[in-house]
């Protein structure tokens, strides 16, 4: 039996209207405009307003519908919703759940899924196996996450990284059985979770910190441990997807990498000797969005026809747990 290829129907994104400046963090914490932009190239971060009644949950389901939008699609189209987040509003009922009431999606079945910033690439990559073993006909897939409502700005480390974004797609199936996730890895190693955390309670707290400086509930990072982790894994992720498909950087129309540090991708793209023109960077304006960075570039460059029906693309994220995916796709 010949398994259905799988097409990307749409994209679409969303993020909040209010920015996060360098010069605003200058007077929260003590920082420089200088310092962020030389170690993480950014300049800006959109951040909720939550007297407006955005969170997760809105900015999810407002990339989702654009998305749909973008298929000429609605919500009673889908069969599935999986929505990879950290920063859920709720644990029960899944903030998808809520979104697929919102669009009229029922009975889609949704959940939301915690991959923390590989939850995009995770999520798109469960998608295309589901459509393609023909269980599912239409999977509204969103990464987003909401990073300022578990930021703790007096915490200089964190708070210059992190910005709030969603990306989302829809996938269906396509007659062109070589269309789709070409090459995927979804992975991960338990034993590092501690470089990127947010307890609830006090005893989730490992790494000795004194009882003023935790704030429950916020993420909690070693910086230097997880730039390490994520120089050496984005090499080696890009390495294998291209080993394991045979392809060579100028088949590869973007590498759609995650927006952790704009240090980290200037590193692989230097160690791989990837043109500039093929990895897309806006961490400038948008800081890292975990979850809802790589479909956030995604829309983007679809959106500019720097991706287009045809192309090779390389999605590929990492982030706490520690977990790692990638997805390379025939769009
Ligand atoms: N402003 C000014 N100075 C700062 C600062 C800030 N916001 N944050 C740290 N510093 C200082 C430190 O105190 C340290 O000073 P010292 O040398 O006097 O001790 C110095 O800058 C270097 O600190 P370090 O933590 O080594 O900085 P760094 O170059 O590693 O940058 C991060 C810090 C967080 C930007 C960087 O480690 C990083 O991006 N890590 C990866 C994080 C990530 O990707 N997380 C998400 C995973 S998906």
């Amino acid at each position: 039996m010949t398994l259905p290829g799988v097409r990307i129907a749409g994209t679409g994104s969303a993020v909040p209207e209010r920015r996060l400046t360098n010069a605003d963090l200058e007077a929260i914490v003590d920082t420089s405009d200088e310092w962020i932009r030389k170690r993480t190239g950014i300049v800006e971060r959109r951040i909720i307003d939550p007297s407006k009644g955005e969170g997760q949950l809105s900015l999810a389901t407002d990339a989702l519908r654009a998305a749909l939008d973008d298929a000429n699609m609605v919500g009673a189209d889908l069969d599935l919703i999986i929505n990879a987040s950290v920063t859920t509003e709720m644990t029960c009922p899944s903030n998808a759940h809520r979104i697929a009431a919102t669009l009229d999606a029922q009975p889609a079945g949704a959940f939301d899924m915690q991959a923390a910033c590989s939850g995009f690439v995770y999520a798109i990559n469960l998608a295309d196996s589901l459509v393609r073993s023909g269980r599912h006909k239409a999977i509204g897939v969103i990464g987003c996450d909401v990073m300022s409502s578990v930021v703790d700005y007096t915490d200089r480390g964190v708070s210059i990284l992190f910005g709030d974004a969603a990306g989302a797609c829809v996938l269906v199936p396509d007659e062109n059985p070589d269309r789709g996730c070409i090459h995927q890895v979804i992975e991960g190693d338990g034993r590092g979770w501690e470089a990127l955390y947010m307890p609830r309670r006090e005893e989730d707290v490992v790494e000795g910190a004194t009882g003023e400086n935790i704030r429950l509930g916020c993420l909690r990072m070693d910086g230097r441990g997880v730039f390490r982790f994520a120089v050496t894994k984005f090499q080696q992720v890009i390495e294998l997807a291209l080993e394991q498909t045979g392809l060579s950087v100028d088949d590869v129309a973007q590498f759609v990498c995650h927006q952790s540090n704009v240090r980290i991708i200037e590193s692989a793209k230097a160690k791989l000797g990837l043109p500039d023109d093929k990895v897309y960077i806006n961490i400038d304006h948008y800081g890292n969005s975990s979850a809802g960075s790589v479909g956030l570039c995604f829309d983007q460059l679809r959106k500019a026809g720097k991706i287009v029906d045809g192309d090779i693309v390389v999605l590929v994220a990492f982030g706490g747990g520690m977990t790692w995916a990638s997805s390379v796709w025939r769009v």
